[in-house]
């Protein structure tokens, strides 16, 4: 039987608990799940090679996944990797009609891909890497919405602008 195989993009700028329970869910439903790091067009805080290492900590317990990172088109990883899945979590309407344009160009740029999303836990459905971000620099408690590496390293990130 032919393996079933999803990509799993973002910006992952930092790896949130909501990125990792949709992951997670996904890896339930593929044989495989490659994460895709993509290097984005904007500013983040963590560098590519950071935000791959968070995620590579925070996602060792998942069999079946690999992480790496992208430049460039999504479709063209897509192609690149020969996978025509794409996975995506959906947080809110905001984030449903992103995500329907993209998939409208993705879709013309790449006939025949298609794009699966699951439904982010009510709990989880109002984190976001900007809103962690934000309580971090302010020495707020992220453990609540990061997983340990990524908490670890947004304390050490910022906690030279409180010396
Ligand atoms: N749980 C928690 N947060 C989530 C989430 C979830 N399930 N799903 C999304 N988010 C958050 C992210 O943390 C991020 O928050 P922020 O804006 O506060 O930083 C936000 O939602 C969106 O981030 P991300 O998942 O990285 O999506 P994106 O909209 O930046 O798109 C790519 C990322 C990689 C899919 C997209 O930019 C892409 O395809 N790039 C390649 C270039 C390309 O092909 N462009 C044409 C596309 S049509």
């Amino acid at each position: 039987m032919t393996e079933r195989h999803a990509l799993y993009p973002g910006t992952f700028d930092p790896v949130t608990l909501g990125h990792l329970d949709i992951l997670d869910r996904a890896t339930a439903l593929f044989d495989r799940v490659t994460v895709a790091v993509a290097e984005g067009g904007k500013a983040t805080l963590f560098s590519l090679q950071e935000r791959v290492a968070l995620l590579q900590q925070s996602a060792s317990h998942l069999d079946r996944c690999e992480i790496v990172s992208f430049s460039g088109l999504l479709v063209d990883e897509l192609r690149r990797r020969r996978i025509g899945v794409v996975v995506r979590g959906i947080r809110s309407f905001h984030d449903y009609e992103h995500e329907w344009s993209m998939v409208g160009v993705n879709r013309v740029l790449l006939p025949g891909s298609e794009y699966v999303f699951l439904l982010a836990r009510p709990e989880l459905a109002t984190i976001s890497s900007s809103l962690v971000k934000d309580v971090a620099r302010h020495a707020g408690d992220v453990a609540g919405f990061v997983p340990p590496a990524a908490a670890a390293a947004l304390v050490e990130r910022f906690a030279g602008d409180r010396l």
